[in-house]
């Protein structure tokens, strides 16, 4: 197998470009885009997409506000024919959208293409021809000379037929496919002679000329020093539109774009999600919320990401894997109990943040606003047994409206974290509000709170006196209670009447959840132990009073919990 001689693989040639500009500039304005999820073979699905799935898709790219969009290969297949006329025929094109179908350089095929094409307001024929010496040699027995008399050929077929459609807008992509392994010399032969054949491109009706990484067989900085060096010398330059179209094989597809955007390029090729031969194309997802996140519109909206994903998964029937850039489910998630913390500091502190940094957003572990891509808030923090304090008071705070006072955060994340030990997964916050519940709010105990309901003395209305109904250890008891105020009367009824010493209770938190008639109040109340450790009890109910005092209740039963263990 293969030659010996010769080591297996050789790190590739790069050109000579020691002036190169691009290592020094930034992309200050976005690329225009071209969807090329829709070729034929659906850019390589195991199940190809029916029509109608495949005219959904089409319509969630002009949604999306994609201009240019290769819908078919015409030629290829009588699906793609049809798919192409039945969106011409039923005015399913946007009146500022171009659709493109791709061709070989045969006659016949061209034919058939500009036969689909019929009516066609705006559409892009996109006609590629391999120039790399692999395949040129390998796949097709032609030299350079072959292929370029091909190419003008074939141009010059194009260039008639579109003239005969003077009342449609008729635009040309040419594609030397394997640009990346093409000598650069004759890359740029083949496009001035293409453009030449072409002989009508302006500027505003530019000719594009789409340069393929085919197979990505080179690092991203020697794609753009291609784009560079290319830009550098097409003669025409300012009647052509230098398309890039990078495919995945080593991972950095959207490395080597963006490279080469800064190079020169103007417009980019791609799917959604990445989706295409191998390891597919560039992921314009990825891309164009790359370049949205440093402050450049794009034109395309993924504020409705949510959506697309469900939808581009139930189309091609593959799943969108959990940490793709932006559309996975735990790129907006922190599990670890410091990125939590740090993440709803950073959240509290938005404004100052703007005033320091000098930009809207700026979030520890959190690149973007995820609001802007639909995502919801309170899936922003999940819990596992990795997870911390903070999180997990964040998970209370944002579903359940409940503000825990930080002082006892430290408890709920014990609490919380000893649950999902012994569940050992992710839980839900459900289950969090759940756990707070039975540990804070519902702890089992001796005692149980029956009523308590005190009255003001008749003659100094500060003062209070009430009866405290509850059981011990299932036994009713009734207790007298008279203090400076309700919360006081009941602590000294019942350290007078029980014998409950060996805490105190200095002061405590109050909250009201909900508006008007359906509020329900909600006390935290800290018990210091007389060996300085606090216990938080908590308490609800619609009056705040009775609120206080369940969540002492709640607190001298797990005090009592606490001893025992
Ligand atoms: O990857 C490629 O080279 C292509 C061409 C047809 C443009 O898809
Ligand atoms: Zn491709």
């Amino acid at each position: 197998m293969g030659n010996t001689n010769v080591p297996k693989y050789a790190y590739p040639a790069g050109i000579d470009l020691p002036e190169r500009k691009w290592p020094s500039k930034i992309i200050s304005r976005s690329p225009t885009w071209c969807s090329v999820d829709l070729r034929d073979g659906n850019q390589a699905l195991p199940n190809p997409l029916s029509p109608e799935k495949k005219l959904e898709y089409f319509q969630l790219l002009c949604e999306i506000g994609f201009k240019e969009i290769e819908v078919a290969f015409p030629s290829a297949s009588q699906d793609d024919f049809d798919f192409t006329r039945r969106l011409i025929e039923e005015n399913h094109i946007p009146a500022d959208v171009f659709i493109m179908g791709l061709v070989q350089c045969r006659e016949q095929l061209i034919e058939r293409t500009f036969e689909a094409f019929k009516g066609a307001p705006r559409a892009i024929v996109h006609v590629y021809i391999a120039t790399s010496e692999l395949h040129m040699r390998q796949v097709f027995n032609l030299d350079r000379k072959k292929t370029l008399a091909a190419a003008v050929k074939s141009i010059k077929q194009v260039r008639a037929l579109a003239d005969s459609m003077p009342d449609n807008d008729i635009r040309l992509q040419f594609s030397p496919e394997e640009f990346t392994d093409t000598d650069p010399g004759f890359s740029l032969e083949i496009c001035e002679a293409v453009f030449d054949a072409w002989g009508k491109a302006t500027a505003e009706k530019p000719l594009i000329l789409n340069l393929p990484a085919t197979v990505e067989r080179r690092p991203p900085n020697q794609y753009a020093d291609l784009i560079e060096w290319f830009c550098g010398k097409f003669t025409r330059r300012d009647k052509v539109l230098i398309s890039l179209h990078s495919h995945n094989d080593q991972g950095m597809a959207v490395a080597a774009t963006e490279l080469s955007l800064l190079a020169g390029a103007d417009r980019v090729e791609g799917t959604l999600f990445g989706h295409g031969e191998r390891t597919g194309n560039v992921d314009l997802v990825t891309l164009a919320n790359n370049l949205q996140s440093r402050g450049i519109d794009t034109g395309l909206d993924f504020s409705i990401l949510e959506r697309i994903s469900e939808t581009v998964q139930r189309l091609t029937g593959m799943p969108i894997y959990y940490r793709q850039p932006y559309a996975g489910e735990y790129v907006f998630t922190a599990f670890s109990g410091s990125h939590q913390d740090a993440i709803r500091k950073g959240l509290k502190q938005l404004d100052s943040a703007a005033n320091t940094f000098g930009m809207g957003w700026k979030v520890p572990y959190l690149h973007i606003d995820p609001s802007d891509l639909g995502r919801e808030f309170e899936r922003l923090i999940r819990i596992n047994s990795q997870s911390g304090k903070g999180g997990v008071a964040w998970v209370l705070e944002q579903e359940y409206g409940l503000e825990l006072p930080k002082a006892m955060h430290p408890e709920l994340g014990r609490a919380v974290q000893a649950y999902s030990d012994s569940v050992g997964r992710e839980i839900t916050s459900a289950e969090v509000f759940a756990v707070f519940e039975k540990n804070f709010v519902n702890p089992q105990g001796s005692y149980k709170l029956i009523s308590y309901w005190p009255r003001p003395d008749e003659d100094d209305p500060t003062f209070v006196h009430g009866e405290i109904l509850l059981e011990v250890n299932g036994e009713r008891k009734t207790i007298r209670a008279n203090g400076n105020g309700p919360i006081s009367a009941f602590v000294h009824g019942l350290r007078e009447s029980l014998g409950l010493t060996g805490f105190a209770i200095d002061d405590y938190d109050e909250q009201a959840v909900g508006k008007g008639a359906d509020a329900t109040a909600y006390c935290y109340v800290p018990l210091r132990l007389d060996d300085g450790r606090i216990i938080f009890g908590a308490g609800t109910d619609t009056n705040i009073d009775q609120a206080a005092v369940k969540a002492i209740i709640s607190g001298i039963n797990r005090m009592e919990s606490l001893a025992k263990n």
